[in-house]
């Protein structure tokens, strides 16, 4: 029997929470209005504590792609832990489903990369990445290498290296000096806000590519260990599509310099570009990629650092070693629900029906765009979608708060049609992204459509655009 809560229950729960407990990415402003409590999940809906029912159209923070309540899932975890609860990956013991799991990864990850390290999350999976960049140019004779390039507008990650890698200030400004040495800034191949200037990407030779080569050369090669870039940069920054010579082009760089490309698939990898990897839409291969979230359906924490096979084997020879590790990295439960996460993808044909849903999607936002002089344009891949927001029809104006539009629309979508998305301000425009699980239906995406539509409705009343 589901419990019901009284209203004194509630509020007491909720008084609580907000006294004690400090929810990640905190907003003061969000938490004095009352905290949400969650209770209940089904399919591709979630319930909250007085019992409303919402659509999950973020999928959990882009990780339950293949629906909540998974049984294929869930059933795999169960048995799991009958037969071996935990044991520790540590030194020369692996547990039997990290094997299988690396096996399956080897089939599906973008060519090269063969060898894994499993951690309990995305920003350990990145630190992960910087370590090995570090230490693998150590272990090859080039200890003078450890700088970072990244690129401005991605999040990387919580963890210290991760947070020094985030090209959004926001994030790691109140870290410095701590989080920031030896890092060095690059721009994004965001086509639709260039930051030098240009307006077209097919007349402007690439140019963040030579920014990026003048941020290499001026910064002495030989010092540099790594870059890090989100392929399909995240929900912050709006999904922006690079050109395809710009990454062929990233991979020659780092090739002719030395430097080993990492990609981060935290976000956009597994599935959500109906691909498995972002990577694979390009044709180009880093020498590691990191991912996590949708990697167990985001039922139990899990990450991992894929790297080319020659980067692990330098590792393994002579004297050398890796030098990191976790308690609960690579937990075996959470193999076996990656492992059962891909199955059932697999065994559903998601990513084909998915880009089915996808070209749904994008069909549906194109017929709101007609009727919303708001929408200003959309951009994504896959089941990643954002959308740009504008104060003036057909060109790029921001409103007089930069972010407060989109905090609306997310929030009368939220109160009034009980549905689940983000919204965020870059380049002082607002946008609002969703990204729903791979599971969605057409029915589902009606839904979606008919929320967003009342919620730029709303939001055009309150906030007239200029015709
Ligand atoms: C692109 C990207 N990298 C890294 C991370 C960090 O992952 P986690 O929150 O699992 O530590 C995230 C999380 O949102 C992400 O989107």
């Amino acid at each position: 029997m589901e419990k019901k809560y009284t209203a004194q229950e509630i509020s007491t729960l909720k008084a609580y929470a907000a006294k004690h407990i400090c929810p990640h990415y905190m907003a003061n402003a969000d938490l004095n209005r009352g905290p949400k409590i969650y209770v209940k999940s089904e399919g591709n809906y979630i319930y909250d504590i007085e019992g409303n029912r919402y659509l999950d159209s973020f999928a959990s923070i882009l990780t339950t792609i293949c629906g909540h309540n998974n049984m294929d899932i869930i059933n795999a975890i169960c048995e799991q832990i009958k037969i071996l609860d935990f044991f520790p990956n540590f030194g020369d013991h692996y547990c039997l489903p990290m094997i299988e799991l690396s096996k399956k990864l080897e089939k599906i990850a973008p060519e090269g990369l063969t060898a894994y390290f499993y951690v309990n999350s995305g920003s350990e999976a990145n630190e992960t990445a910087i370590k090995a960049a570090r230490s693998y140019h150590v272990e090859n004779g080039e200890p003078s290498r450890y700088k970072v390039i990244h690129r401005r507008g991605s999040y990387h990650g919580t963890t210290i290296a991760a947070t020094a890698v985030c090209g959004l200030p926001w994030f790691n400004e109140k870290y410095q000096p701590m989080s920031n040495p030896g890092m060095l800034e690059a721009p994004p191949a965001d086509c639709n806000h260039c930051e030098l200037g240009f307006s077209d990407c097919k007349t402007c030779g690439l140019a963040c590519l030579k920014e990026l080569e003048r941020v290499i050369v001026e910064n002495d090669p030989k010092t540099i260990s790594a870059m890090i870039m989100d392929p399909l940069p995240g929900s912050n920054s709006g999904y922006p599509v690079a050109p395809e010579a710009y990454m062929k082009g990233v991979r020659e760089l780092c090739d002719r310099y030395g430097i080993l490309l990492i990609f981060d698939e935290i976000q956009c990898g597994f599935g959500k570009s109906c691909k498995w990897f972002v990577a694979q839409h390009y044709g180009v291969s880093p020498d590691l990629l990191t991912t996590s979230k949708a990697l167990t359906n985001g039922y139990i924490p899990l990450g991992v650092c894929m790297m080319q096979q020659k980067i692990y084997d330098k590792f393994r020879t002579g004297n050398s070693e890796f030098r990191s590790g976790s308690t609960f990295g690579g937990h075996n439960v959470a193999c076996v629900a990656a492992i059962a996460t891909i199955d059932y993808i697999e065994k559903n044909d998601l990513l084909r029906k998915s880009q089915k849903i996808s070209d749904y999607i994008n069909f549906k936002i194109r017929e709101l765009q007609k009727v919303h002089p708001m929408i200003l344009r959309v951009s994504g891949m896959g089941m990643m979608f954002s959308i740009e927001l504008t104060a003036k029809k057909g060109e790029k104006k921001s409103f007089a708060v930069p972010g407060s539009v989109g905090a609306f629309i997310n929030r009368y979508i939220y109160d009034n049609e009980h549905m689940i998305i983000r919204n965020n301000c870059y380049k002082a425009g607002d946008i609002i992204v969703f990204s729903p699980a791979l599971t969605f239906t057409e029915a589902n995406v009606d839904e979606m459509m008919k929320g967003l539509d009342a919620g730029l409705t709303a939001a055009e009343k309150e906030f007239p655009v200029e015709p």
